[in-house]
């Protein structure tokens, strides 16, 4: 029987990873854990309770007070924040402006990562996000960097937002330029290649090539494991 192993999925904004990292996770049993979410559940609630994001002491404060709980759902995860459930709440324009800023915090950072390490500590799991195959999971028996153009990550996410936006595909282009550029420049844990990770380009290439890759690639990381016990 083969041994679970952690996968580490990291990349910029709307690369893939999410969508990817859920159907490997249920292609293989694991568990999906989408620490992204984690991030905007902080800066949702702060938006709420009137935190300023740019108050950093006030922000750090509230993330080590506040219990981030992912639960599976019917169409995915759930994230519920102090017992309440959150997932609505969390892709909204006003919490991708300002995510990058409460991310960049070493009080949230820390108090994240150690809720994430908790999480992988059985392994058979599969998480995804910016800093996890260089710093959450370092021993991350397989390690992906998925990445896809600019251009074809905002038209993604524009085709996600429907009719109803009052955001053009440009506008969103350059919001999602500006959230990596905070992501790869902030001092802690930033958005990086991990020199063990794959590179895996997804610009125009199929969610299902991508997940049949990446399974391929766990199934023989845990074979590898496996043959090295006996
Ligand atoms: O889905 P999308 O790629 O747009 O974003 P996300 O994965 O939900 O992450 C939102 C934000 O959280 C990122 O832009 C980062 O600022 C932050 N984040 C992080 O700093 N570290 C992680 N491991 C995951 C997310
Ligand atoms: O989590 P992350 O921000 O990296 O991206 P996502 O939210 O999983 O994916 C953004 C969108 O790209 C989703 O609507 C996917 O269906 C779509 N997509 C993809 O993820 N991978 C491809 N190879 C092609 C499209």
């Amino acid at each position: 029987t083969s041994h679970p192993i952690n996968i580490a999925i990291d990349g910029p904004a709307g690369a893939g990873k999410s969508t990817v990292a859920r159907l490997v996770a249920s292609r293989l049993h694991y568990v999906y854990v989408d620490t992204g979410a984690m991030y905007r559940a902080v800066t949702a609630i702060a938006l709420e309770r009137g935190i300023p994001p740019e108050d950093e002491d006030a922000v750090g404060r509230l993330a080590q007070r506040l219990r981030v709980d992912l639960r599976p759902g019917e169409e995915g995860q759930l994230v519920f924040a102090d017992g309440e459930d959150v997932t609505s709440k969390l892709r909204t324009l006003e919490v991708n402006r300002s995510v990058s800023l409460v991310a960049s915090y070493e009080a949230v950072r820390m108090k994240m990562a150690e809720e994430q390490r908790r999480m992988a500590r059985a392994k058979g799991v599969v998480m995804d996000g910016r800093d996890i195959g260089t710093h959450v999971l370092p021993d991350a028996e397989l390690k992906i960097f998925l990445t896809a153009t600019p251009r074809e990550r905002a038209l993604r996410r524009f085709k996600e937002m429907g009719e109803q936006t009052e955001i053009t595909l440009e506008q969103l282009e350059q919001e999602i330029v500006e959230r990596d550029r905070k992501d790869s420049e902030r001092e802690i844990a930033p958005l990086l290649q991990a020199p063990d990770a794959r590179f895996v380009d997804s610009t125009g290439r199929s969610i299902d090539q991508i997940v049949d890759e990446i399974v391929e690639w766990g199934r023989a990381a845990s074979r590898t494991i496996s043959a090295g016990e006996k």
